[in-house]
């Protein structure tokens, strides 16, 4: 039974990952989104007036709600009281706080000024305890650590260091784990040892094959989530126009990566728990300017008996595409892209 448990979550995932159970789509390039029990919150990998735009979880834009806008906003982290939300963007990390509890606005709280480590902040994650923010930069082969203090906060560059380019990262306990853009797979750093790891040989056959192909369109290795001992990660190809192609794998840190969910494209991929019983993955598809969300198996699957894959619904409703995307949005997002 034990041994079957692992086999089932994967047929389970193979034939149906409930994808598009919200899907909307979005003006400019969303490369993070985040929930909290009320909405979406989508932030824009654009130029100028890259915004945080809100959604209901109807995919329902809420035009009445405001956030300060900053350039090239990438990934974005929440904490797990819901009321603070960090972006990532062009020289620094924000930290910004709901102005009431109807969510209607976020305000500036603190300005984390990367400048002197790294110049384009990417993927953030947040400690366990909350008192530690990860930030990658893939550009600059970097990761920085920031402690917040009291009022008080210090950053460290944790590494920099050639054929590394850590995109997405996630903590779990004393492991920062990370996804490449390219070439290095999953690696991990050691908080508690101070020590960083190499390529996971358990990522080898997926996240590098696929990341470091000489031929065809490069593909690249962008969110990493952690969800019942499990990593999921999203690797996507770079394409100026649809059909729009990725994986989400979902991996086993002691043996090996399986496709997830084929043909779902997400950049910085982040875990939506606002519906305990309803874990999902949110899929910013930044060239596709769409955002949707792929279920996740409960905490509660992992003891199912293996006759329950039966029960799952054949294929999974992939939502389509938008029809039509502004060619001008779109170079401007390959623009912004290519320049960071
Ligand atoms: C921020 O960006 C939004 C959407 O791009 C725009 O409508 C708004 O005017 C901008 N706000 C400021 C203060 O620049
Ligand atoms: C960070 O600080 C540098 C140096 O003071 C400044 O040039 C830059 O504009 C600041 N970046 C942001 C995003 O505030
Ligand atoms: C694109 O799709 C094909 C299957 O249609 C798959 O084999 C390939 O790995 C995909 N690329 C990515 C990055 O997922």
């Amino acid at each position: 039974m034990i041994r079957l448990a692992p086999l089932f979550l994967v047929v389970l995932a193979a034939s149906s990952p409930a994808y598009g159970a919200v899907s909307f789509v979005t003006p400019g390039n969303p490369e993070s989104a985040v929930a909290t029990s009320s909405a979406y919150y989508v932030g824009q990998m654009n130029r100028d007036g890259a915004a945080i735009l809100k959604y209901d979880l109807e995919g329902n834009r809420d035009m009445s709600f405001t956030a300060p806008n900053f350039t090239n906003i990438r990934g974005l982290a929440m904490n797990g009281a819901g009321d603070t939300i960090w972006a990532a963007h062009d020289g620094a990390v924000a930290e910004l706080e709901f102005v009431d509890q109807a969510q209607s606005s976020l305000r500036l709280k603190q300005l984390y000024n990367t400048s002197d480590y790294i110049a384009a902040p990417n993927g953030l994650c947040l400690s366990d305890d909350e008192s530690t923010m990860f930030v990658t930069d893939p550009l600059a082969n970097a990761l920085l650590q920031i402690d917040f203090g009291d009022n008080n906060p210090t950053m460290t560059l944790v590494f920099r260091r050639q054929g590394l380019s850590p995109n997405g990262c996630v903590v779990q306990g004393n492991t920062v784990w990370m996804v490449h853009r390219t070439v290095a797979g999953i690696t991990k750093y050691d908080i508690s040892k101070s020590e960083v790891g190499n390529t996971e040989p358990f990522s080898l056959d997926t996240i590098v094959a696929l990341t470091s192909t000489a031929q065809g369109p490069p593909s690249f290795g962008d969110g990493i989530v952690f969800w019942n001992g499990k990593l999921y990660v999203s690797v996507w190809e770079f394409s100026a126009a649809p059909p729009w192609n990725g994986t989400v794998f979902e991996c086993d840190s002691t043996s090996t990566c399986e496709p997830f969910s084929v043909g779902s494209v997400a950049a910085d991929m982040q875990l939506d728990l606002k519906t305990p019983d309803q874990p999902a993955l949110i899929l910013p598809n930044l060239f596709g300017q769409q955002v949707a969300t792929l279920s996740l198996p409960p905490a509660a699957a992992t003891e199912a008996p293996a006759t329950a894959a039966t029960e799952a619904p054949a294929s999974a409703a992939i939502s389509p595409a938008p029809l039509f995307v502004s060619s001008a949005v779109l170079l401007a997002g390959l623009a912004a892209f290519i320049l960071h």
